[in-house]
């Protein structure tokens, strides 16, 4: 069986591995040339620990290593029994170009009598410049995911890296520094500041990001150029939704979290969100992930992560997105 939440193998052929066994629990695939960005990949390489060499068609290259292995091997038992170190050719899609990786992240609350685990386990990947989907029924986790994702809520245990960072090690400064000028987050309300205009509203965004974008033409982006002097309570859900949109792109974010964003809104307005949200991923080539409930917009999105019980229970690639005018729900 493969490890749970890594369904999204690629088959691409990552050459000349070297397995180096370190001790009975911990091992590192060092680079040698086809990934040398990769000094030690310790933890995606631990998901694939208890897997069968047979299923990661592991070619050998070395004639007198292969007759050693066993197909019912995993590869801690490899790396155990093997003396020296391995090369190996691993036929898998390993992750050196994952933007974001989730792996055996787990948060647990304990506010209640019984301690709930939100994320239980999750292990999933996005790619730079995609349109994620993560979708699953109410209490499923995902809130707790995006929010841990953009640095809002810590994970208990597991790590979380965002190009390249792991954000789980990161000092309170530089984690607030990573929100304020790597994420921008968009909420089922909106949370705009009710005594502020819309333009002020997206101002206050650039205000604390130095490369921050010009609100003026965020907004006519968006389509509200006729709607700056406005104050939220003026503004229909759908516009104010834009308005939050605007004030999160305006940061030149790295990741834009939005979190049920069409969850208060009628139907036609809702698809004008999800279409803006798209081609805000499409044309500025921000990484976007969308929370949602709806089954149904799934279509849309390049990866779609499924959620349930804090776990990753499926992750599919879409080859052919669908844009949003073409579906119905
Ligand atoms: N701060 C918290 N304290 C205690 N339990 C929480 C907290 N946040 C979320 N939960 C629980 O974690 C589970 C997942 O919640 P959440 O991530 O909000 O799910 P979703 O967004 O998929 O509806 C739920 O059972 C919820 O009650
Ligand atoms: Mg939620």
């Amino acid at each position: 069986m493969l490890p749970a939440g890594f369904p999204y193998i690629k088959r691409r052929l990552i050459t000349a591995a070297v397995l180096v066994p370190l001790d009975a629990f911990t091992m590192c695939l060092a680079p040698s040339g086809a990934f040398g960005k990769y000094q030690l990949c310790t933890t995606p390489f631990m998901r694939y620990s208890n897997a069968r060499v047979s299923e990661f068609m592991i070619a050998q290259e070395d004639e007198d290593v292969k007759s050693e292995i066993s197909e019912n091997e995993t590869l801690e038992e490899i790396c155990l029994n093997t003396a020296k170190n391995t090369t190996l050719s691993i036929q898998e899609d390993f992750m050196p170009n994952h933007y974001v990786t989730f792996t055996d992240v787990v948060r647990e609350y304990h506010s209640g009598p019984v301690p709930v685990r939100a994320a239980d386990g999750i292990s999933f990947s996005l790619e730079k410049g995609k349109f994620s989907i993560i979708v699953g029924p109410s209490g499923a986790g995902k809130t707790t995911v995006l929010n841990i994702l953009g640095g809002m809520d810590a994970a208990s245990s597991g790590t979380i890296t965002v190009d390249e960072r792991d954000i789980t090690r990161l000092s309170k400064r530089e984690l607030c520094s990573y929100r304020r000028d790597d994420v921008g987050f968009v909420f089922q309300f909106y949370n705009l500041i009710p005594n502020l205009t819309a333009l002020e509203n997206v101002e206050l965004a650039s205000q604390i990001r130095k490369d921050a974008a010009d609100p003026r033409s965020v907004l006519n982006d968006v389509g509200l150029s006729h709607r700056l002097d406005n104050f939220p309570a003026q503004l229909s859900g759908g516009e104010q939704q834009r308005v939050a949109i605007a004030r999160a792109i305006a940061k030149n974010p790295k990741l834009l979290l939005c979190d049920e964003p069409t969850g208060a809104l009628d139907y036609e307005t809702g698809k004008g969100i999800l279409e803006l949200l798209q081609d805000t991923c499409r044309d500025k080539g921000v990484t976007v992930v969308v929370i949602t409930h709806n089954q149904a917009v799934v279509p849309i999105a390049d990866r779609v992560i499924k959620i349930k019980s804090g776990k990753a229970e499926s992750i599919t690639d879409n080859e052919n997105p669908m844009s949003v005018s073409r579906i119905e729900w």
